[in-house]
């Protein structure tokens, strides 16, 4: 049995946006991604309604193309930043550095060097050899903690563990902070992107208050600003709360922690504002059985692990697939074109496509805008890097 029947476009778009990208893509070369970018703008609105009281720092890394990058700087967006080389690319943009954050706690003290060279004044740590460094590079700056938080079980693609410390140790930093004449600004996390437990944020809000609260009692030192990081849900097979749900049940969990004066919030969207707005749209290159009474097909198309589609690591993130053939579906491992064994995108979800799908027909993978360009490798096996397109 698959564990779905044919996905229904309607869920994910109107027919008029999906008939526009179908158009654009009809006499295109495969594999590439189309960006509608009305929809960017959209969902930008609608993130910017459901947090009234919050700071964007669009998340770079999600998507970092000349179009959303314009539309963005145009609409009033701060950026989260994780390089020097996102960092030039966003001010070639025009954006002015006093609305970026260095939002990667990893860093080389020449990068930070370089990030305060060019006016960028607050940064995220969560070591002491990192914060030292920033005092040194960066003196006189605002910093934020990132501590660690629980729900990598509930997020489709977690990040902790790697990124944040205990509340013990960011209260230390901070501290340190202070003493060695940076800013103590406040207090990150990130729960985990593609969160589809809204309570990841009380716990994380819960533990942020209890570091509020010692670091005045105790230090009289005054935190700021919760940089609240992103996990808000894209539409995936696996469905979520809408965001104005998560935006209502956010806003509860800072209401209980902090009363009604709010502190500064930012939060830093990345897959929640651009995934929703891309279609990858690849082509099916063989279609086999493995023995003359296997029960499934292998549908292998011409995207695959390493040419944008390595969420699908471990079936973390589950896109939707639409293809143009009706009729009844069968189970199907979906693989890519290249020559390694791992680039299997989905075998143990099963997906089903209907029977009549041949080779040379087309794959629509809905909901692909974000975090799929810059992970597509450049040269593997010879393939070109993903093509993207927005219109
Ligand atoms: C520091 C930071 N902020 C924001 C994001 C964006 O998260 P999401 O795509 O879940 O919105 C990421 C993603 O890796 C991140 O590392």
């Amino acid at each position: 049995m698959s564990d779905q029947t044919a996905i229904q476009v309607s869920d994910y778009f109107d027919s008029e946006t999906f008939g526009r990208i179908k158009a654009f893509a009809e006499n295109r070369e495969t594999p590439f991604l189309v960006v509608d970018v009305a929809t960017i703008n959209r969902q930008y609105d609608e993130m910017t309604d459901a947090f009234p009281y919050a700071s964007v720092y669009y998340a770079v890394k999600a998507n970092p193309s000349t179009e959303v990058l314009t539309l963005l700087r145009d609409k009033g967006s701060n950026f989260d930043i994780a390089s020097v080389y996102e960092l030039d690319k966003v001010l070639a943009h025009g954006v002015s550095p006093d609305r970026i954050s260095f939002g990667n706690t990893i860093k080389k003290s020449k990068d930070i060097r370089t990030f305060y060279e060019k006016g960028v004044r607050m940064y995220a740590t969560d070591s002491e050899a990192d914060l030292r460094n920033i005092a040194k590079a960066a003196p006189g700056s605002r910093v934020y903690v990132r501590i660690l938080t629980e729900g990598t079980l509930t997020a489709d693609w977690p990040l902790s563990r790697k990124f944040g410390c205990q509340s013990d140790m960011a209260m230390d930093l901070l501290i340190l902070a202070r003493d060695l004449g940076l800013v103590p600004y406040g207090v990150s996390f990130h729960v985990g992107s593609q969160q589809r437990e809204i309570g990841a944020w009380d716990a994380a809000l819960g533990k942020v208050k209890v570091i509020f609260e010692r670091l005045k009692e105790e230090d009289g030192i005054e935190l700021k600003m919760i940089n609240m990081g992103g996990g808000f849900p894209a539409n995936y097979i696996s469905r979520t709360n809408d965001l104005a749900t998560y935006a209502q049940e956010i806003k509860r969990f800072i209401q209980e922690d902090f009363g009604d004066t709010f502190p500064e919030i930012i939060i830093e969207p990345g897959r929640s504002l651009i995934s929703n707005a891309g279609v990858l749209v690849s082509e099916v290159v063989l279609i086999s059985r493995k023995s003359r009474t296997a029960m499934h097909r292998w549908v292998y198309t011409d995207v695959g692990k390493f040419s944008g589609l390595i969420e699908t690591m471990d079936e973390s993130i589950k896109f939707p697939i639409h293809t143009d053939k009706k009729g009844e579906v069968e189970d199907v491992v979906i693989a890519g074109p290249s020559c390694d064994s791992a680039d299997i995108m989905y075998e143990h979800y099963k997906y089903g496509l209907p029977l009549n799908l041949a080779i040379g027909d087309r794959m629509y993978w809905l909901s692909t805008g974000a975090y799929t360009t810059t992970y597509s490798a450049i040269e593997f096996n010879g393939f070109p890097p993903l093509k993207d397109y927005y219109i």
